[in-house]
């Protein structure tokens, strides 16, 4: 059997029911609630590859495209795409059921990033993930430039240094 570390080894699979006191006025789950579902589903894959603490450094752009409505039952799915020094990306994937209704749709994706640290808070390396699957190696591939936006747009890297972004903003 293989040693390799696989994006499969990472998944994490996690249920909520939307109660109450988790809606807005009008019935519907709040922003914020699933995004704390979905940092804390995606933290619990990224611990899984690095056997370590881990933050969250950086969350993509979330939208969101559907309302979800009080008794929904909420599915949350996360595995890690990419390991780079000390950080990893997870993507995330979102879906609203209503069994009654016999009605299940595909409500967010995202991307979050974490960084594995150590007991005194300073980050420490992470082993490399092996991509098995076509799809895994999709992610995986497109890692490099999402990392390379979310530095540019954090302030850690400069555009010339981004090689696979460059020429998306530089006319060489
Ligand atoms: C995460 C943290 C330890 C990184 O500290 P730092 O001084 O930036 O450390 P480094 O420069 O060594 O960066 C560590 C990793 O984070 C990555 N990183 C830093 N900023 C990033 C950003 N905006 N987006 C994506 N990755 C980022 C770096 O690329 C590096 O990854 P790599 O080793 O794989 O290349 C620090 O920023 C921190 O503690 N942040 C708060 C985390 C937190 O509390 N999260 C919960 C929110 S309340």
């Amino acid at each position: 059997m293989s040693n390799l570390h696989r994006p499969s080894h990472t998944e994490t699979i996690m249920t909520q029911v939307v109660q109450p006191n988790d809606t807005n006025p009008l019935g519907n789950l709040h922003g914020g609630r699933l995004m704390y579902w979905m940092d804390e589903c995606s933290a619990i894959s990224a611990t899984k590859h690095s056997r370590a603490i881990v933050v969250t450094v950086s969350v993509d752009g979330v939208s969101f495209k559907n309302r979800i409505e009080l008794g929904s039952f909420v599915t949350i799915k996360a595995n890690v795409t990419r390991t780079f020094r000390t950080s990893m990306e997870v993507f995330i994937e979102v879906w609203s059921e209503n069994i009654p209704k016999n009605t299940k749709i595909k409500c967010n994706e995202a991307y979050y990033t974490f960084v594995a640290l150590d007991e005194h808070g300073t980050p420490i390396p992470v082993k490399e993930i092996h991509p098995e699957t076509e799809y895994e190696q999709r992610l995986y591939d497109g890692a490099i430039r999402r990392r390379q936006v979310r530095l540019i747009l954090g302030g850690k890297m400069k555009v010339e240094d981004a090689g696979e972004l460059r020429s998306l903003f530089i006319k060489d």
